[in-house]
């Protein structure tokens, strides 16, 4: 991506992108003006290597073109992408360019919670039926595809959080594609191991989403969201949602985004070679009942989805501690390095209890459903040393 989505000419030969704070672009002439009109409006096509003039910043600005064009060769199999002021925003304008009322969604759980409140309260409310499938289940999944009436959008996510859990990307993609009627979008929220170590739309997702707060930006200093497709067209339509919606990501924060981009993969790698020596050496320890991470389950089925469809296994890991909320409760009070904070995929080493922060707005029968115990405290591990941070982790379990 160093090389390719960015052309200094446009940019005054800066050698890097500028920041382009305009709300509005003046037309090089009247007819260049009706014309990006019709363009925008979807009533006329771009001849190849047509410059169009810019409009207004809701709907495009330069910022937002340099990123999304040094974004697409990070995902494997992307045609375009467009950039969103969060992941939340990202999903629901993905969501909302495809659906309707009286159609279906099914969706993996456990899911984001912002996700699940979106499908089950909000889609729910405007006549969208929202039909949840178990993460990693693939008998149940296929199921919930064959099921679904008006089946219009799969979505997935995978390793599902905080559990870890991985869905056969493949083997859903087939199935709604197999299913004899018109095809359903498979969207993937691609946010716990993507862009770098796993690419959904090699395996037939059209659809890729990201919260780009979280691996993506890196530094837990901004809120973003990314969609990216195989086809120009399914962007096309979801561009058409966001330009109504006004939830574009601003220049500065495109800006900001477009400097973290050459590092994810050293990052990122970083993060998971860490995240692994750790959760190994946890493994063991008699504080610890079970450490939840892609290369440790004894399920074969996952392992055989690890091997299928992920590079490594990420940063994030989740570990169920013997004593239940008391335990995890004095062990993040007694962790230093790590911090106890919501959210993932940063430089820095955080820590949180999704029973009482992010999952919180569960039933009890959700909790069981999705395997988010009293115990159960989500790991995203940074790029500090890791002797640093297993010796902080395991002071902190000596102290329970
Ligand atoms: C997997 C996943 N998807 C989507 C989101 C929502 O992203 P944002 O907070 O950027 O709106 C999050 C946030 O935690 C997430 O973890």
């Amino acid at each position: 991506m160093l090389t390719r989505g960015f052309d200094p000419s446009l940019s005054v030969g800066s050698a890097r992108p500028a920041v382009f704070r305009s709300s509005t672009y003046v037309f090089s002439s009247p007819e260049a003006a009706e014309r990006a009109f019709d363009i925008m409006a979807g009533r006329a096509k771009p001849e190849p290597g047509e410059h169009v003039d810019l409009v207004y910043s809701r709907f495009n600005h330069p910022n937002a073109e340099i990123l999304e064009d040094q974004i697409v060769p990070l995902e494997a199999g992307a045609q375009a992408a467009l950039v969103f002021n969060s992941g939340m925003a990202a999903i629901m304008t993905a969501l909302f360019a495809f659906l309707r009322p009286g159609d279906t969604i099914v969706y993996t759980v456990p899911i984001y919670g912002g996700t699940q409140k979106l499908i089950e309260n909000f889609l729910h409310a405007w006549g969208v039926a929202g039909a949840p499938a178990p993460a990693g289940n693939a008998a149940e999944i296929d199921r919930a595809i064959r099921n679904a009436e008006n089946l219009r959008v799969v979505l997935i996510e995978t390793p599902a959080n905080p559990t870890v859990i991985m869905t056969d990307i493949r083997r859903a993609a087939e199935t709604a594609a197999g299913a004899n009627r018109e095809k359903p979008l498979v969207m993937v929220d691609n946010t716990m191991l993507g862009p770098a170590f796993q690419h959904p739309l090699e395996l037939g997702a059209d659809v890729v989403l990201y919260s780009a707060t979280k691996y993506l930006s890196g530094f837990s200093d901004l809120i973003g969201g990314v969609a990216l497709a195989r086809e120009r067209a399914l962007i096309d339509k979801i561009r058409s949602m966001r330009s109504l919606f006004g939830n574009i990501l601003q220049p500065d924060e495109c800006w900001i985004l477009d400097t973290r981009l050459p590092t994810i993969g050293l990052r990122m790698n970083r993060q998971s070679k860490n995240a692994q020596r750790i959760a190994e050496r946890l493994h063991g320890n008699r504080k610890v009942r079970k450490v939840l991470y892609p290369t440790l389950f004894d399920d074969p089925e996952q392992r055989r989805i690890y091997e299928a469809q992920c590079q490594f296994p990420g940063a994030m890991f989740s570990i169920e501690l013997r004593g239940g909320k008391p335990a995890a409760f004095q062990f993040l009070r007694t962790l230093k390095l790590a911090r106890n904070a919501v959210s993932l995929g940063g430089v820095e080493t955080l820590v949180c209890h999704p029973k009482t922060t992010t999952h919180s707005g569960f039933t009890e029968e959700q909790f069981a459903q999705a395997g988010v115990t009293d115990g159960l405290v989500r790991v995203s591990i940074g790029i500090e040393d890791w002797r640093d941070l297993l010796a902080d982790f395991e002071r902190a379990l000596d102290a329970i």
